[in-house]
């Protein structure tokens, strides 16, 4: 009888270990899934636009070149604010950056976003590419040539432009 109450407590014990561990793993950046749905729920229940810090160095509505609009305010989760502070030239797995984009008129248009998944595209910097309309409708996603091609020219610094990483 007591083997058994020690085995059903260790059960007990292991199933809530085993709970917590995948909690901790939902909680990580990481586990966002690679599609532009998971990406644009998350940043909704995030609330980046409030909740996030501004990429280090930048205001809100700052001028920003083409072709991402007149305007420009730039959010970046934890992960890729630690990675932008370290200054170690790399964006760590599950960073992301939002990054809104406004009309001559300061009008929303678009959201574009670089999200960093280990092992997503390797040849080109691990990085999903997504752009919404304000909806969340999606204009693009997933290893998109057109921003890869342009976004390139900054291989050196893991193919973002708005500061140096090193
Ligand atoms: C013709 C070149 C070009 C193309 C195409 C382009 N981008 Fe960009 N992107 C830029 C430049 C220049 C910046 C810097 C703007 C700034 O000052 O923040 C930028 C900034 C960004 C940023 C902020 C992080 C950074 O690099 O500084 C994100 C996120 C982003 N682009 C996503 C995208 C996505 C998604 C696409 C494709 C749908 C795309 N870009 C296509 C040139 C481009």
């Amino acid at each position: 009888m007591k083997k058994a109450t020690f085995l059903i407590v260790l059960l007990i014990v292991l199933s809530l270990v085993f709970s917590g561990m995948l909690l901790a793993q939902a909680k990580k950046g990481g586990a966002i899934a690679a599609t532009a749905a998971s990406v644009w729920d998350y940043l909704k229940k995030e609330g980046y636009a409030k909740n996030w810090k501004m990429w280090p160095g930048t205001t809100s509505m700052y001028q920003g070149p083409e072709p991402h609009g007149a305007f420009l305010t730039t959010y970046v989760n934890d992960a890729a604010l630690k990675s932008i502070n370290v200054k170690k030239g790399k964006f760590s797995d599950g960073a992301i950056i939002a990054q809104d984009n406004f009309s001559k008129d300061k009008k929303l248009k678009f959201i574009s976003v670089m999200y960093k998944v280990k092992g997503y595209n390797a040849k080109d910097g691990d990085w999903f590419w997504a752009q919404y309309k304000l909806d969340g409708r999606v204009e693009a996603e997933g290893k998109v040539d057109e921003c890869i091609k342009c976004h390139v020219a900054q291989k050196g610094n893991d193919y973002v432009y708005t500061s140096k990483l090193k």
